[in-house]
């Protein structure tokens, strides 16, 4: 009878999300194999410090540290590893689909530095590797890119990919706190780990872009070739003339194909209150795909979180289940045979607002407005706020039209030579 057929499991980690796949496998595998007509059985577990505390319904018997009981037991046929980190979890992965064993990832950082080498072995030995979880909890816009959108041509993804950073930005935006204040309470709150530099330099999401610009333009994106500017030098001040302007403050991971080029960036940007990524407030995520077919998605979700993720992660188990009993596997990604550039930074075209903190006496803004028209850069609006009176400064916010990123960095280290020039507090792209 094909509903009493195991398909024998393997789970490498035991934390946040390893924890809710075991939960979910042991607890309902019932209803499970009653929806995918087979039953999944978790056969061992590999966790790191044996020492460590366990669930309580968690047996015993099937925790191991040591990875050979999982990669190397005919009998296991699907891997889910959900430790973290690009090492071991490369090493096993390969071994895992070396071996002829099914894979499912909730690693963005293992598939953004090796997705590629993985998939292509996957499909040499003939076996699925899926990541879904990787990118967006519990959104699933893995499984959208790779299948249902795969009839477009995409022009875009914008996304907010990182829920501890929008954490933090909704809590200074709406709270007026500066970031340091944000931060802290993201971290008692266990939104924001001990140490936050992968989430708020923009590490995490550089990983989550590479993965979806990999499956929206059929070609690597590498991290290391995705801009990235974090968050931590963002100011209450900003978010209050932000909003004053009509703007809130996000930090977007973007990635175009646009004029035979691709680009991609992952940072803080001005958001008009009235477009839909503005409304993503705290811990949820959200994905916009553009494609000459679909148009504008939206995706939005929870990004993280145990239960978020564990859906994503059974979902692809049992999509793996249901492709074993047909098919073999679909080629992952189609590469290109001639592939995009990836365009640098400064070749960005983007609006600009520049806040500067400035001699509080005539003439000031002449001298800013000459050295931006000199490289091109008009002003679209320029407002004076907050006089100090004892340092005799004022702060000038100034928001500009469409201009070149390289021009406009040029412009920034002109005016740092400027005397008038007191302090560039700070430079955010505008995303229309
Ligand atoms: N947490 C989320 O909300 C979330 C969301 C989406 C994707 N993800 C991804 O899911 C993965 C797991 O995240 P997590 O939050 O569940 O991590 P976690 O709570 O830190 O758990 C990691 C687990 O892996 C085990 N482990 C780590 N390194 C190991 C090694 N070298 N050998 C054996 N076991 C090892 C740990 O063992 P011990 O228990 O013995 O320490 C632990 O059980 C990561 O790739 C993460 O990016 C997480």
């Amino acid at each position: 009878m094909r509903s009493t057929q195991e398909i024998k499991v393997g789970l490498l980690g035991l934390g946040v999300v390893g924890g809710g796949v075991a939960a979910t496998l042991l607890g309902q595998g019932d209803a499970l194999s009653r929806k995918i007509g087979r039953r999944l059985v978790l056969e061992k577990i590999l966790v790191r410090d044996p020492a460590k505390a366990r669930p309580a319904d968690v047996p015993a018997a099937l925790i191991t540290t040591n990875p050979e009981e999982i990669l190397a037991d005919p009998q296991i046929q699907v891997v889910v590893e959900v430790m973290g980190g690009a090492q071991p979890a490369n090493r096993y992965l390969q071994d895992a689909l070396s071996a002829g064993k099914h894979v499912v990832t909730a690693n963005k950082e293992v598939m953004a530095k090796h997705g590629p080498e993985l998939l292509a072995l996957a499909q040499q030995r003939r076996v699925h590797l899926l990541f879904e979880a990787s990118v967006g909890g519990g959104i699933p816009i893995v499984g959208c890119l790779t299948n249902q959108l795969l009839a477009n041509d995409i022009r875009s993804v914008r996304s907010i990919i990182n829920g501890t950073t929008n954490y933090i930005l909704t809590r200074m935006a709406h709270q007026h706190t500066d970031f340091p204040v944000a931060l802290k309470e993201a971290q008692e709150r266990g939104y924001a780990e001990a140490d936050p530099t992968n989430d708020v330099e923009g590490i995490d999401a550089s990983y989550k872009l590479s993965v979806l610009a990999y499956l929206a333009f059929h070609q690597r994106v590498p991290p290391e070739n995705i801009y990235r500017e974090g968050i931590s030098r963002l100011q209450a001040q900003d978010f209050r003339y932000a909003q004053e302007l009509g703007y809130a403050i996000k930090s977007l991971a973007i990635a175009t194909l646009e004029g035979g080029a691709i680009q991609a960036r992952v940072y803080p940007a001005l958001v008009p209150l009235d477009n839909m990524l503005a409304k993503v407030d705290g811990v949820y995520n959200a994905v916009e795909v553009d494609g000459n077919l679909c148009g504008r998605v939206l995706f939005h979700g929870r990004g993280a979180g145990r239960e978020p993720t564990t859906s994503a992660v059974v979902g692809d188990l049992v999509e793996i289940a249901r492709r074993m009993d047909g098919a073999g596997p679909l080629p992952p990604v189609a590469a290109l045979e001639r592939p995009w550039p990836i365009r640098p930074i400064g070749d960005l075209r983007s609006r600009y607002y520049l806040r500067l903190t400035v001699a509080d006496r005539p003439g000031v803004l002449a001298q800013i407005a000459h050295i931006l028209g000199e490289r091109l850069i008009s002003i679209a609006a320029v407002v004076q706020k907050d006089t100090n009176l004892a340092e005799q400064t004022a702060e000038l916010v100034i928001t500009t039209h469409s201009a070149q990123e390289a021009s406009v960095q040029q412009a920034l280290r002109e005016m740092t030579g400027l005397s008038v020039v007191r302090r560039v507090n700070n430079l955010i792209r505008i995303e229309e």
